[in-house]
């Protein structure tokens, strides 16, 4: 059992189940100290021959940047990130540093360093919740991310709040989902549909 609540069926560390996508945040600022706390443990992911193909893309709140990311963001999500502390939007390189040539795990690479982020959130007791209800499009001409580089996702990050104060609709929500059992992902030997 879990300070909130999850259950495991195998013994793994508190620190995934404890880990989950609060959309109740505070508005309060987080420090460049943590923020970059957790920058760094994005960084520290593993990836084809290292390429490290993660960018991100951030703004903070009160800053000129903020709106130009608020703003590609769908009206549900706009609902709940305004009182996000930063905005992120993750970013992938498609090919390989050392020769050019296409890189098939960019975004899985991608995926390894966000979920380092969203750990090391978790244990700091910050936020930090993944988006793909944003404009795809826009962020990618208005961001001015070149050609070869792939826009994966968004994410906010900050400060927890109170339930009470997210949309009501927000607020039954607004709790760790549950997930299906290892027999459901899990195929030994060759892929059984
Ligand atoms: C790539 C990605 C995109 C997501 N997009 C959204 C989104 O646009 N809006 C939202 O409220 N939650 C979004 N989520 C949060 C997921 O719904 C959430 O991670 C999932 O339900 C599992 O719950 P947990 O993170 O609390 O364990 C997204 C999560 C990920 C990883």
């Amino acid at each position: 059992m879990n300070i909130n609540q999850r259950k495991v069926d195998y013994p793994v560390d508190k620190l995934f189940p404890n880990r989950w996508s609060p959309r109740a945040l505070s508005g309060e600022p987080i420090t460049d100290e943590e923020l970059f706390t957790l920058f760094e443990a994005a960084r520290w992911a593993p990836s084809s021959y290292n390429n490290q193909p993660w960018r991100f893309i951030y703004a903070k709140r009160d800053t000129p940047s903020w709106e130009k990311l608020f703003s590609l963001l769908g009206e549900f999500n706009q609902s709940w990130v305004r009182n996000a502390a930063v905005l992120l939007v993750i970013v992938s390189k498609k090919t390989f540093d050392h020769n050019g040539s296409p890189s098939k795990t960019h975004s899985f690479d991608t995926g390894a360093a966000w979920e380092n982020l969203a750990l090391q959130a978790s244990l700091m007791g910050l936020a930090a919740h993944g988006m793909e209800g944003f404009d795809y499009d826009r962020a990618k001409k208005e961001l001015h991310i070149p050609d070869g580089y792939q826009v994966e996702a968004m994410a906010a990050m900050g400060k927890l709040g109170k339930k009470e104060d997210l949309p009501a609709a927000l607020q039954e929500r607004e709790q760790p989902s549950d997930r299906k059992p290892i027999e459901s992902f899990i195929h030994e030997g060759t892929f059984k549909a």
